[in-house]
């Protein structure tokens, strides 16, 4: 049995039809779908399949599919860009490859080669390529997913499964744009824990927040701020990483971010933007507890720059109120222009643009 498909028994079947590409201008974020899809099957007695590229369409699944009831399924987020050269470009893929992997190891789905993965997505994207926006503020949202599709209700590890890749072209994630969020931070929900899966990318951990995200809407907050702990620990932000930009209580000018010890999922952003500012040098770069007393002492002692999520779906999404204990806590910043987020957002879109050059970037 094969431990992993190849991109060299590649089988495409091309679409009859092709759909009309949608206006770039009102692009709903992941509601529009390219012409073709990868799919790769998998069993434990057969090993994997060779991978498909095929129209996009629906799945055919089993009822009983373990996917559906027990949600043994994980996805990820990349995006491709083209660039003012139209070279179409991936960002550090082989870091959304490896997440992957990882996180099919804990959800008991089997084990792939990686590089071979991130081929046959370059084989789908170059087919869709007229797909991917000639823009320099939208893209195409690459959603790898793996689902365990054993046709049984037992809970075990499933002997069958499907990896599909689908195309999305998107253009900012949020509606209101790059102006500052702002969140809901309370301790009744809780996005992930120790020894949970929310180091993972599996749909469970997103579709257990939605509750939460519009209890936060009820407070008149966009999105929620994830608390862990007693110490009400600020963990993430949304579907987003979170940073803090601020003098420490050392007096340090500091960028922080909470520590992968379990809760966090870990950002192919979050750690570019560590990269990137540690390579800078201009301030300490910190991976650390940050909690909302911490928080509430800085804002009160004027020790606070800026406070931002980072993500593939947005860049970087500024900070601009978080209520908290009944309180509005306001992050300040000039205007309506958060330098460092401002910063990053710019290095960051250069680089996956190829405005800038760098190795991050994936000619495909
Ligand atoms: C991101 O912020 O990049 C995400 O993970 C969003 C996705 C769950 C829609």
């Amino acid at each position: 049995s094969a431990h992993s498909f190849k991109v060299a028994d590649l089988v495409i079947e091309l679409s009859l039809t092709q759909k009309a590409k949608p206006d770039l201008n009102n692009l709903i974020f992941g509601t529009e779908f390219t012409d073709h899809m990868l799919t790769i099957q998998w069993s434990s007695a057969g090993g994997w399949q060779e991978p498909h590229i095929k129209p996009f369409g629906n799945l055919s699944l089993h009822p009983a599919c373990s996917a559906m009831h027990y949600a043994v399924q994980l996805f990820e987020g990349m995006k491709v860009y083209r660039g003012a050269d139209d070279k179409v470009r991936l960002f550090r893929p082989m870091l959304n490859m490896s997440r992957m992997a990882k996180s099919a190891e804990r959800a008991c789905l089997p084990a792939f080669d990686r590089a071979e993965l991130l081929e046959c997505i370059k084989r789908l994207i170059q087919l869709d390529q007229e797909w991917v926006p000639k823009s320099d503020s939208a893209s195409l949202y690459i959603r790898p997913t793996f689902l365990g599709t054993e046709p049984s209700l037992g809970v075990k590890k499933p002997s069958c499964a499907l990896l599909y890749v689908i195309l999305s072209p998107v253009g900012s994630y949020f509606s209101t744009g790059a102006k500052p969020v702002s969140l809901w931070a309370d301790s009744k929900y809780v996005r992930a824990w120790k020894g949970g899966t929310g180091d993972c990318k599996m749909g469970g951990n997103y579709g257990a927040s939605i509750y939460a995200q519009y209890e936060a809407l009820d407070y008149g907050c966009q999105q929620v701020l994830w608390l862990f702990g007693d110490d009400h620990q600020i963990t993430e932000v949304g579907t987003m990483n979170v940073f803090l930009f601020w003098t420490n209580e050392e007096g340090e000018k500091e960028l922080a971010t909470p520590p992968l010890d379990g809760v966090i999922l870990p950002g192919i952003t979050r750690q570019s933007i560590l990269e990137l500012t540690r390579k800078w040098g201009e301030f300490k770069v910190c991976e650390r507890y940050l909690t909302m007393e911490d928080l509430r002492r800085a804002l009160m002692e004027s020790r606070v720059e800026e406070m931002f999520g980072s993500g593939t779906a947005c860049v970087v999404s500024p900070v601009g109120r978080i209520l908290y204990q009944g309180e509005n806590l306001y992050i300040p910043f000039q205007e309506d222009c958060p330098q460092l987020a401002s910063r990053l957002n710019k290095e960051l879109t250069d680089i996956q643009y190829g405005r800038t050059h760098s190795d991050w970037s994936v000619i495909v």
